[in-house]
């Protein structure tokens, strides 16, 4: 009693000193828009591109003339604390009302030192861990002028054609919030005023993951029961966690694209979730909507306004239309000072109006230039998102001695470790796997290396895949050539490691894929290397499920070792001699083949499902040609050593919605190797109101275990584990039956039941 009387205070004085500083923003705000004339509020909305990079068709033009004129809020992808601060001294030096611009960049996963991708750094499951990354991204930016950054991208996808998989946390709702909320504590702290917090903007709002077909931009059309009860979790997680702004999606919603849908952005997002940052369209947005149908420039620029967004990420449809629509009383005056004032908001939480070079000191700069410590954190995090697909006789890991062959168009290659968005990178630092080995193996182990194909033989595909991004590194000789060099190297050593995969952008934005196998350049290599008779291991680097049938038939060792960012190479030499023992498990599913696709594990059942362990049966929901396992089911990942698990004990087989479940397992490690495992906790609903997944994953946690060592896991389960929204979007949960399991992965799982009273 004494206790909740102490929090109770406690919470009564936090938000007395919150509504303090309310009232002192909305004070100073109110002020200065008082002193605005309407060119200017619109001017706050606008947000243009300057920096080194253009994802979209328009570009900016004239950018310092228009922030003399007070007609930019902000601006993006400038990279460099001078000039970021020159920039910004033309807003507060040379501007009617100095009001300072924010600077924002895809600090996607890391600035200089880049962190894996995002795909590779969910499958590490170590929410610590991730924080860590943004909080790190957060400490190099912001001390090179950035302010915002446009992270986490929280798109669920069950696509991985789709080539923005890459930047998300694959294919779980739970999963992904979880990060979303590490994400966003890692960029903003606790304090957005403090000079190495940074605001971070949840993106793409909403369910740009599930664009048709996995091909980029392309049409969403989903049920409301699976937005609530699935694709919206991480963007509201992220709301939750105090995100302080958030982006549009390119896709529609519901039939009105994100950027105009007033139902998503004014209804779920700020009256159901309580948002009160801002939103900013994504690149050209506005302007995309006459294409989707919606009408000229003015029109969408005003339907854009008033679904509730306040800033126009390039397409200055803002800026050059919402005074004719005012005048024409199309808009209210009301709707664009709501807007102005968001923005407004959102530097006065920056400390902006304090000191607008607050994240310009370039002192702070070039101490980060010289510090190792990011470098080790890259370098561990890298090993942690790893993940061991096969392991035929434990032939990982391997020792540091004899002489090793290290072949393939991926071995030697610097630039594609990064990944995709790593806008900002230092691209003189990342690690190729040769040298991690080199530098790991030192005199212990010889060495040898030889490139054996190119990425892609198709020189059309080629062009398109660096089109914008860096070339292929392509070797012209003839492949024969090239191919018997690596042979011969592959006949004097021990053992080979084959390097192949994805390029850098080979995923990412624009970068779908209908053929997810390795391109065929590669696999002859492949074939070539195993007819050598050594043993293989396939180091894989990519940025999204591809279909490996084939390898994971013929290839006794498969590693996925991602994009893994600056320190990739020194990580992966890590993983293969053993020095971390891999525990990354995946965070989507990876399918057999493309045609299975959609496939993730927390489907629904049909009224005809297949029967348990067969392959095929007539007129059951299923393939003839093949069948419907994935390749590597979600939450798959293997360990150099082994872990056994017990049974599940439960306290209890009947649960009161007041009480609480707790659910008992014990873990041992019964391999030769210490090690660490992720114990997913997964739950089903068997008879409810609306059909519910088969199983849906509502907790997990990262153990460390000795070899030889047990430990009893707990998962304790409350009546906000069982709810969903149901058929009336209501959410809550239903009395009856329920399964639980407890595994290594989806598929692979210990069960038990209990009963939720009425
Ligand atoms: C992407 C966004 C990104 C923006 C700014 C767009 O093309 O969809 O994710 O933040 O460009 O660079």
């Amino acid at each position: 009693m004494k206790r909740s009387l102490v929090m109770l205070c406690v919470f009564c004085v936090l938000s007395g000193y919150a509504q303090q500083a309310d009232i002192r923003m909305n004070a100073f705000i109110n002020q200065l828009m008082g002193r605005m004339t309407l060119d200017e509020k619109i001017g706050q909305l606008n947000l243009p591109a300057a920096g080194d990079i253009t994802t979209g068709q328009a570009s900016s033009a004239g950018i310092a003339q228009k922030i003399e004129q007070g007609k930019v809020g902000g601006l993006f992808n400038i990279k460099g604390v001078e000039k970021i601060r020159e920039v910004q001294k033309l807003a507060v030096e040379k501007s009617r009302l100095k009001i300072p611009l924010l600077f924002g960049m895809d600090v996607i996963h890391g600035y200089e030192t880049v962190f894996p991708i995002p795909l590779g750094l969910s499958a590490s499951w170590d929410m610590a861990l991730i924080e860590r990354s943004a909080r790190i991204a957060a400490e190099e930016s912001s001390a090179n002028g950035i302010c915002w950054t446009f992270s986490p991208m929280v798109d669920l996808t069950r696509d991985p054609r789709w080539g923005r998989i890459a930047e998300g946390s694959g294919e779980d709702p739970y999963l992904g919030a979880q990060i979303a909320k590490a994400m966003v504590k890692g960029y903003q702290g606790n304090d957005l005023k403090k000079n190495n917090t940074i605001m971070s903007c949840v993106k793409h709002f909403a369910l740009y993951g599930a664009s048709e077909a996995g091909r980029d931009y392309n049409t969403v059309d989903m049920s409301r029961i699976r937005m609530y009860n699935e694709y919206f979790l991480p963007y509201k997680a992220a709301v939750d966690a105090g995100v302080g702004s958030v982006m549009t999606a390119f896709n529609e919603v519901d039939g009105i694209p994100a950027s105009a849908n007033k139902w998503l952005m004014t209804e779920v997002l700020k009256n159901q979730w309580g948002f009160k940052g801002f939103i900013v369209t994504d690149y050209t947005a506005i302007n995309e909507m006459t294409a989707h149908g919606l009408g000229d420039l003015q029109t969408v620029s005003g339907l854009s306004l008033k679904a509730g967004i306040d800033m126009d990420m390039v397409g200055e449809g803002f800026l050059t239309t919402l005074k004719s629509s005012l005048s024409q009383g199309k808009i209210t005056l009301k709707q664009i000072d709501a807007a102005c004032r968001k923005v407004l908001e959102a530097k006065y939480k920056l400390g902006l109006f304090d000191d607008p070079y607050r994240y310009c000191d370039p002192q702070r700069a070039k101490a980060f230039q010289s510090t190792n410590t990011y470098r080790r954190e890259a370098r561990n995090t890298a090993a942690e998102s790893m993940v061991l697909l096969k392991n035929s006789s434990g032939l990982l890991p391997i020792k540091k001695s004899g002489t090793i062959a290290v072949i393939g168009p991926l071995a030697n290659s610097k630039e594609n470790m990064l990944g995709t968005w790593a806008v900002s990178a230092d691209y003189s630092t990342p690690v190729s796997l040769l040298t991690g080995l080199q530098q790991v193996a030192g005199s212990d182990a010889k060495i040898l290396y030889a490139k054996g194909s190119n990425l892609s033989e198709d020189s059309l595909f080629e062009q398109r895949v660096s089109v914008f991004g860096k070339p292929l590194e392509m070797d012209r000789r003839p492949e024969e050539e090239i191919l018997n060099e690596a042979l011969a190297i592959a006949q004097q050593s021990d053992i080979i490691i084959a390097a192949l995969g994805e390029a850098a952008e080979m995923s990412g934005e624009s970068s779908s894929r209908t053929n997810l196998d390795l391109p065929q350049s590669q696999k002859r290599l492949l074939e070539a290397l195993l007819k050598t008779g050594k043993p293989v291991v396939l180091v894989l680097f990519t940025g999204r499920p591809l279909t490996l049938t084939w390898e994971n038939k013929n290839v006794p060792a498969i590693l996925n070792a991602w994009h893994g960012g600056t320190e990739t190479g020194n990580a992966v030499a890590d993983v293969l001699f053993g020095t971390v023992n891999p525990s990354g498990k995946l965070s989507s599913t990876w399918p057999q083949n493309v045609g299975q696709i959609p496939l993730y594990y927390n489907h629904k059942n049909t009224g005809r499902p297949l029967p348990e362990g067969k392959w095929f049966q007539k007129f059951t929901s299923n393939y003839l040609d093949v069948t419907n396992e994935p390749l590597f089911p979600f939450g798959f990942g293997l360990s150099y050593t082994r872990f056994q698990y017990s049974d599940i004990v439960l306290n209890q087989s009947a649960v009161s919605r007041s009480e609480k479940l707790t659910a008992t397992i014990t873990i041992t490690n019964i391999g030769d190797h210490d090690g660490k495992e992720v114990v997913q906790l997964y739950l089903n609903d068997p008879v409810a109101s609306i059909t519910q997944p088969v199983k849906k994953l509502i907790g997990f946690q990262k153990i460390f275990l000795k070899k030889g060592e047990s430990r009893e896991i707990q998962f304790v389960l409350t009546v906000a584990d069982l709810k969903f929204y149901n058929s009336d979007l209501k959410y809550e949960a239903e009395a009856g039956d329920f399964n639980l399991y407890i595994g290594t992965n989806s598929k692979d799982v210990k069960s038990a039941s209990f009963v939720l009273k009425k």
